[in-house]
């Protein structure tokens, strides 16, 4: 919640210099439902806190202790007091709460934007009606912040979606979630995380609300289940940031993947800035999966300064390099992902012109922990199947990214709860004929409707030769504004059989610019990517 003073006074900051900025890291704990769904309890919570404890796995950062559906134990007719479940917390959530805070660790909690959970839709927790937080939004966070003293909140959505709640309650997420974030504001209460579980990417609102959102549905303890998820965060990395992270759901290391499959899911959580919620036993840890959950140089991808999640540089339609800055904005030290989600081996090349790196580049491997050499231009790997192979890059020249891929960019409209061509909201979709494979869709036609390119950096600034690559078949055209200044039309020429290109002069301030493409009243052609470059 902190965050939105911060990202106030930064964004001032910003325009002076682009450091590392004192945000919140993604949420890094444990919690209850993976392996226990509805069956929890007061011993098995506090074992649970025990061992994050014994296992040295507060000291790497694991601090939050979160119990999720399951400690509902209805609702007091008379004074609409939330009930605590009898026989599975007969002493109450207080001592739990407490005994969490004497370890130094962080207390979670969970509940429903509308009247009944999800455990009592699908799981048969038949107690678990009318404890939702609908009606009730102030009196359970009043008892949840200020008198159990929790830190953290995972707010699902189940009770207000009119599929799985009985009455078939149906409400829009974005205004229950404002009456929530508000019911938690005026607690008073300034460090509390509210996560979102709408199970998709909610909207570009979702920021102002909430510490992180889930992008999926629920996660599952297989490899499909791991790949799907990572294939719907590959093009959200615009969504994250100052503080706020798209949630890929909690970790199912350390259950019944291969040593592989855990290694990618966890690193891949890590380099996307995904929170970080163990979700197996950690009183049966295996040593392996300790040693995956421990590596510290892993965890610093995903609680970097920065807290930026990590997009697609290339990708050859089978296997993806991502990339990110570490340590400094724009700096010589970049983070990189070759990701192989295929069943076979594959040959993953990587361009340090992609990059963005020039000169000698020193690679360390960080599953392995240790230096793996230097290399300057390009270089191949051969990656198992299901597998990822994670680099620290330091190198010696950044250079100015020169291809800015549509899918790369951040809509202002882009939602995934609705249908995105029926709501007129844009989007991404594959495409085989543009660079990348994928392309922004759907733009136009109302304000707001825009493409924005939030980090175009520029060392000197100066003047630019901008090319915008579009896909329409019709004559188009659209604004371009760099950093809200008043912008220049770009007509586009129909092309019935591919990309069309329009070069536009543009001036790039020193520091970060902002380049926004929009059109209020007429769609907008599909944008595949746009290419600077110097003006001569
Ligand atoms: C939903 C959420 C899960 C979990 C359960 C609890 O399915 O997505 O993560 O919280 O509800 O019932």
């Amino acid at each position: 919640m902190r965050m939105k003073c911060f990202a106030a006074a930064m964004m001032c900051a910003a325009t002076l210099t682009v450091t590392a900025r004192d945000i919140e890291r993604p949420t890094m704990g444990w919690s209850s439902w993976n392996t226990y769904y509805i069956d929890i309890n007061d011993s098995l919570i506090m074992s649970q806190a025990d061992a994050m404890v014994r296992l040295g796995l507060k000291d790497v950062g694991f601090k939050y202790v979160n119990i999720d559906d399951g400690y509902f134990g209805g609702r007091d007719e008379a004074t609409g007091r939330l009930l605590i479940h009898p026989t599975r917390f007969p002493k109450g959530l207080k001592p739990v709460v407490a005994y969490i805070h004497s370890l130094g660790l962080k207390s979670g909690i969970y509940s429903d934007a509308g009247a009944n959970t999800c455990g009592n839709y699908w799981n048969d927790d038949t107690i678990a009606q009318n404890v939702g937080l609908l009606g009730h939004e102030q009196q359970d966070m009043d008892m949840f912040f200020k008198e159990l003293g929790c830190d953290f909140i995972k707010v699902d959505f189940c009770g207000a979606d009119g599929y799985s709640n009985h009455p078939h309650y149906s409400f829009e997420p974005q205004d229950r979630y404002a009456v929530i974030h508000n019911a938690i504001v005026n607690t008073g209460r300034d460090d509390v995380r509210l996560n979102i579980c709408r199970w998709n990417y909610p909207g570009t609102w979702v920021s102002d609300v909430a510490t992180s959102w889930r992008i999926s549905e629920d996660i599952r303890d297989n490899w499909n289940s791991v790949k799907n998820i990572i294939a719907q965060s590959l093009y959200l990395s615009a969504y994250a940031g100052d503080g706020h992270y798209n949630d890929m759901d909690m970790l199912e290391v350390g259950r019944s993947m291969t040593p592989t499959e855990d290694e990618t899911h966890f690193g891949m959580w890590c380099i996307m800035a995904s929170p970080l919620l163990i979700g197996c036993d950690m009183t049966t840890l295996k040593p392996e999966t300790h040693k995956l959950l421990t590596n510290t140089e892993i965890i610093a991808l995903n609680q970097d300064p920065l807290g930026l999640q990590a997009y697609v540089a290339s990708t050859d339609g089978k296997t993806y390099v991502l990339v990110k800055d570490i340590e400094e904005a724009y700096g010589k030290t970049r983070a990189i992902a070759l990701y192989n989600p295929t069943d076979e081996p594959q040959e993953i090349t990587v361009d340090m012109e992609d990059l963005d790196l020039g000169g000698k580049v020193k690679m360390r491997d960080l599953m392995n922990r240790k230096d793996a050499g230097t290399v300057e231009g390009k270089w191949s790997e051969t990656v198992k199947p299901h597998g990822v192979r994670l680099y620290r890059l330091e190198a010696d020249k950044r250079m100015e990214r020169k291809v800015y891929e549509g899918e790369t960019a951040y809509l202002s409209a882009y939602q995934e709860i609705y249908n995105p061509m029926a709501l007129g909201t844009g989007t991404y979709v594959p495409d085989p004929i543009c660079s990348g494979g994928v392309k922004a869709t759907n733009l136009g036609i109302r304000p707001g409707n825009d493409l924005r390119w939030k980090n175009v950096y520029s060392e000197k600034g100066g003047r630019y030769t901008m090319t915008v690559d579009c896909l329409t078949t019709d004559k188009g055209r659209m604004i371009v504004s760099v950093n809200g200044a008043p912008g220049q039309v770009l007509e586009f020429d129909g092309n019935k059989d591919g990309i069309t290109s329009v070069p536009v002069t543009i001036d790039l301030k020193p520091g970060e610019n902002e380049i926004r493409l929009y059109n209020d009243r007429y769609r907008m052609p599909d944008i595949d990517r746009m290419t600077l470059s110097p003006a001569v």
